[in-house]
């Protein structure tokens, strides 16, 4: 870590300065209300893994906003989170729960309906977000809706989604300097996933991940990451810890995935089972 240059590794030491311990006078209520909106025909499986990410990383009361084709799928294999119907084969009514935080992309889709009320949603909604997948490649389709990103709020490219929301760079070194620009303008948290992940803080901040591995690149992976941070989010880490604990975590489960599967075998599933292990980890 160095303070001169504001670079800093995301190390042991970070992470176990950052972790709250869950209190014994505790209930549901108090690690937070989510609302996760994901998932499209075809694509409910992004609904799933972002939903059981946020119910295995602690959140107190998870809601799934899909559409009716997702409605079976979610509550058996989710059965611990409620479902909001959004629509029919495609999300296309963003009612979110009161009081909740709420993370959105994942396998959502880009349908024009969806699209033209996602953007109406944003444009009256104003606390902070977790944005992934479609939700930005929604936003990505006219630069005028960069601005529509509540202040705070944690977006997670990976490089192509960057580039479509950005514009292209060089190389990676470019890359975090152009997020570094855009994170001070829109005061926002980007969170570039690449090989080692990088947080970008509004303060122009950049924390770089050093766990995960090869065997995250597979489809589904980044749904998983959307679940930890909007969980995290909503049990009162603030959005920088959300991001440096979130990355971290997601990697560390990935690296013990590995482990027991290999990084060919192991699947996004694989790696939501190794959740408590990272757990018993930090505790
Ligand atoms: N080493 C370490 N980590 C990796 C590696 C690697 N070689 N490859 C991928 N990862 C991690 C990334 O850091 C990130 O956290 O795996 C995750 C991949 O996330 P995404 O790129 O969003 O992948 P995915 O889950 O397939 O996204 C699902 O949404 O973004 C859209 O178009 C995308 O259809 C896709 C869907
Ligand atoms: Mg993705």
């Amino acid at each position: 870590s160095n303070a001169i240059t504001n670079d800093f590794v995301i190390d042991d030491r970070l992470v176990e300065k950052n972790f709250k311990p869950r209190e014994d006078f505790s209930h549901k209520g108090t690690y937070g209300r989510i609302t996760i909106i994901a998932g499209s025909y075809g694509k409910i499986g992004a609904a799933v893994l972002s939903t059981k990410a946020a119910l295995k990383t602690g959140a107190g009361l998870t809601f799934t906003l899909a559409p009716r084709c997702g409605y079976e799928i979610l509550q058996t294999s989710c059965p611990e989170a409620m479902f909001i119907e959004g629509g029919n084969q495609f999300v296309s009514q963003f009612e979110i729960e009161k009081d909740s935080v709420c993370g959105i992309g994942p396998g959502l889709g880009t349908e024009p309906e969806t699209e033209k009320n996602f953007l109406q949603f944003l444009k009256e909604y104003s606390e902070p977000l977790i944005l992934d997948a479609d939700a930005l490649n929604i936003i990505s389709r006219d630069e005028k809706n960069i601005k529509l990103i509540p202040q705070k709020s944690i977006i997670t490219p990976h490089p192509k989604e960057f580039e479509r929301l950005f514009g292209s760079t060089a190389d990676s070194f470019q890359r975090v300097e152009l997020a570094r620009k855009k994170a001070s303008e829109l005061q926002i948290y980007i969170i570039l996933k690449d090989h080692h992940t990088q947080v970008i803080t509004p303060e122009g901040k950049v924390f770089y991940n050093i766990t995960g591995n090869s065997g995250l690149a597979k489809g589904g992976s980044g749904d998983i990451l959307t679940g930890i941070l909007t969980s995290f989010l909503a049990q009162g880490y603030s959005e920088e810890n959300t991001g440096v604990l979130g990355v971290w975590f997601h990697g560390k489960a990935a690296d013990m995935a590995a482990g027991k599967h290999s990084k060919e075998a192991m699947l996004p599933t694989d790696v939501i089972s190794e959740f408590g292990n990272v757990f018993d980890e930090l505790n």
